[in-house]
């Protein structure tokens, strides 16, 4: 654990209690939740399961627990789709705003329920036309339009599982997951905006196809249009707005088992393989509308903004899932936050009257750093409440969010989960618990985590520790797709029967919960989670490269940034050009959130006498703190003369 970051939120003392008005109107302002969760948490989840949701066929049990594998509502028949879609156009929602979309170029659309019922329907028609069945997977490859909201419903809608590849990843990571989970349809668009410029997702999907054989059709949005043109397959490729134009209208929800897969969503480990979590369909819908509703406190007339991508856990689970699921309005923008100027959010939020806005540390610090003359051009009056997710925000940060974006009036909910946990875990409830800054607060009503040492004991008040969940929660993770193994040792192994976060934490004397970051080789960099070995195989993927260690290094902006030391292998050239070279060739592996920040040459690693690379000491030497202890490494040499090249290196 790191104790420098301990010792400063120690000094960490400001407590923000909800204002009596927020608290008058919030969606749970019963202090007594919490017992009551606790008392019986089977019977809370099942009650909110049957009040929040509608079902086909009422479950028989609600929990089956045989650790690590959990099975909840059993027996019970239910769909998403019909639930995000379905039962609200039976209301006065059919004509109310689900969908509000705002393209990078500064385009607009909106979609009612009344739309989404419509567009999903047919598309989900579509898919059964080309050939996909219930259980099939159908990858998606999409930028942020509403039409990836679109295809995901589809999917649910028929029982075809989807699997969202992030749009901002390379060809080679699209071909690795389509294989992986063997998809039979791939959904892509010709392009998407990026600051101005277009990722190329078709050519990119091109690319992957061939060494893609599963995929036997592909649907093309067209996003781009005009002079961008792409290549399309005869007899393989196919445009939407073709296939939409004749297909018919009505296409009714599949009855789902509860714990039929909803979806798999591949996320980084701490090996080079990616991880394909999986989701069933009960457990998760209630977690997931749960949670939307009480930690964002949504109500029928607010505006919600999350700004991820739905190519991560926190869009399925906070643009689409949870949101749709309580008939929010939903605004979502396509492009960079600095598009074309540094108030592109602002203008947003001024623009649709946002009142709840969801976003991560990484963009509240380069927001910070951006300055506060960027907000106030903007009336922010609307915002009402204001979340934070992906790594743990500094008190810094979310003091400046308080005070120029929120306005000092907006509660602010740091909420900590992962994508295998679906929902919500550690978070303020907006209307009941007092805010301090840094820390994710509390766990949910009916979650049940704690803070282990080495030995699998409980800590002491502030002291650090790795974050489990001892009772099992309806949106757990089913599972890691096609590797059972590894779904038992990843988060089963470390300590017996309980569910392993690979996060440290701490717990204060007021029982508030302060996130202290990864114990594991995952890194998050500007909240985006990246496996070091990942990284790493990628490097020696190069031929010029015979060994690579990487590791986070601390970021100012981005949290973490990433330092790779490499080996070279004799006859190549250790320049820049080959630094250049080396990070372009990770882009093309993984992607450019994967791209390293500095890349170091070095004639050897420092090892144990196991043969294990040393990434403590790496980490000391490239955050420029005295070398660690040594005494382990077979030759302690190594590092001395790193740090020196190092330090030599930086000037
Ligand atoms: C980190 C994103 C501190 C954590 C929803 C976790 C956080 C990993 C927080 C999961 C938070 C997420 N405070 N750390 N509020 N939220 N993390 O799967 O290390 O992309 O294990 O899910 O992000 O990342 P993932």
């Amino acid at each position: 654990m790191q104790t420098a970051a301990i010792d400063a939120l120690l000094q960490e003392t400001r407590v923000f209690p909800p204002s009596e008005a927020f608290v008058k109107q919030a969606n749970i302002n019963d202090p007594t939740i919490y017992e009551r969760a606790a008392q019986d948490f089977e019977g809370f989840w099942a009650h909110y399961a049957e009040t929040m949701l509608e079902w086909f066929e009422k479950w028989h049990t609600v929990l089956e627990w045989n650790p690590p594998y959990a099975k909840w509502f059993l027996g019970g028949k239910l769909n998403a789709c019909y639930n995000c879609v379905d039962r609200h156009v039976r209301t006065w929602r059919k004509n109310k705003a689900a969908l509000i979309w705002e393209g990078e170029p500064g385009d607009e659309r909106v979609l009612t329920y009344g739309d989404l019922y419509r567009e999903v329907q047919k598309f989900a028609n579509v898919l059964k036309s080309l050939g996909v069945q219930k259980g099939d997977r159908v990858c998606i490859y999409m930028p942020l339009v509403p039409e990836v909201i679109i295809a995901m419903l589809a999917c649910a809608r028929i029982g075809a599982p989807h699997s969202v590849v992030f749009g901002g990843f390379s060809a080679e990571a699209l071909a690795d997951r389509i294989n992986d989970a063997q998809a039979k349809v791939l959904v892509t668009a010709d392009g998407g905006w990026r600051r101005g410029n277009i990722v190329p997702l078709k050519h990119n999907a091109d690319e992957a196809l061939r060494h893609a054989p599963s995929v036997q059709k592909v649907v093309v949005f067209k996003r781009i249009g005009g002079d961008y043109t792409v290549t399309m397959q005869e007899g393989r490729d196919y445009w939407w707005h073709d296939l939409m134009k004749d297909a018919p209208l009505t296409c009714p929800a599949e009855p789902m088992d509860s714990e039929d897969l909803l979806y798999i969503l591949y996320t980084s480990g701490s090996t080079g393989k990616p991880k394909g979590i999986m989701h069933t369909t009960g457990g998760y819908m209630v977690g997931v509308t749960l949670t939307a509703k009480w930690v964002f406190d949504l109500k029928d007339e607010d505006v919600y903004w999350c700004t991820a991508d739905v190519g991560w856990v926190t869009g399925h689970s906070y643009i689409v899932y949870g949101p749709l699921s309580n008939g929010a309005t939903c605004v979502i923008y396509e492009g960079a936050p600095d598009y074309p100027d540094r108030d592109r959010f602002w203008a947003i939020v001024e623009k649709y009257r946002v009142t709840i806005m969801y976003t991560a540390p990484t963009a509240i610090r380069a927001f910070m750093k951006w300055g506060e003359q960027y907000p106030r051009k903007h009336d922010l009056s609307s915002l009402r409440l204001l979340g934070s997710v992906g790594e743990p925000i500094n008190p810094e940060a979310w003091m400046w969010y308080h005070e120029h974006i929120g306005g000092g009036r907006c509660p602010i909910v740091d909420t900590w989960w992962q994508t295998e946990t679906g929902a919500i875990m550690i978070t303020p409830l907006p209307g009941i618990v007092a805010t301090k800054p840094g820390s994710a607060t509390k766990p949910f009503p009916g979650i049940f985590p704690a803070i282990l040492n080495d030995q699998g004991q409980p800590v002491g008040v502030n002291q650090g520790g790795y974050l489990v969940i001892t009772k099992p929660w309806p949106s757990m993770t089913r599972g890691l797709w096609g590797d059972p193994e590894r779904f038992v040792q990843t988060y089963w192994s470390k300590f017996e029967g309980v569910y392993f976060t690979g996060d440290g934490a701490r717990l204060d004397e007021d029982g508030y919960y302060w996130l202290l970051g990864r114990v594991d080789d995952v890194i998050n960099v500007s909240g985006h989670r990246l496996s070091t070995m990942e990284i790493e195989s990628a490097l020696v993927d190069h031929p010029a490269v015979a060994e690579a260690a990487v590791i986070g290094v601390h970021h100012e902006i981005k949290g973490q940034g990433i330092a790779a030391f490499v080996i070279v292998k004799e006859g190549y050239q250790a320049d820049g050009g080959l630094q250049e070279e080396l990070k372009q060739h990770v882009v093309k592996k993984i992607g450019a959130i994967a791209r390293p920040d500095q890349i170091i040459f070095t004639a050897e690693l420092p090892k144990t006498r196991s043969g294990k690379i040393m990434r403590r000491l790496l980490r000391d030497i490239a955050e420029g703190r005295a070398l660690g202890d040594t005494t382990t490494l077979a030759d302690p040499s190594v590092v001395q003369a790193l740090k020196e090249k190092y330090e030599g290196q930086e000037e």
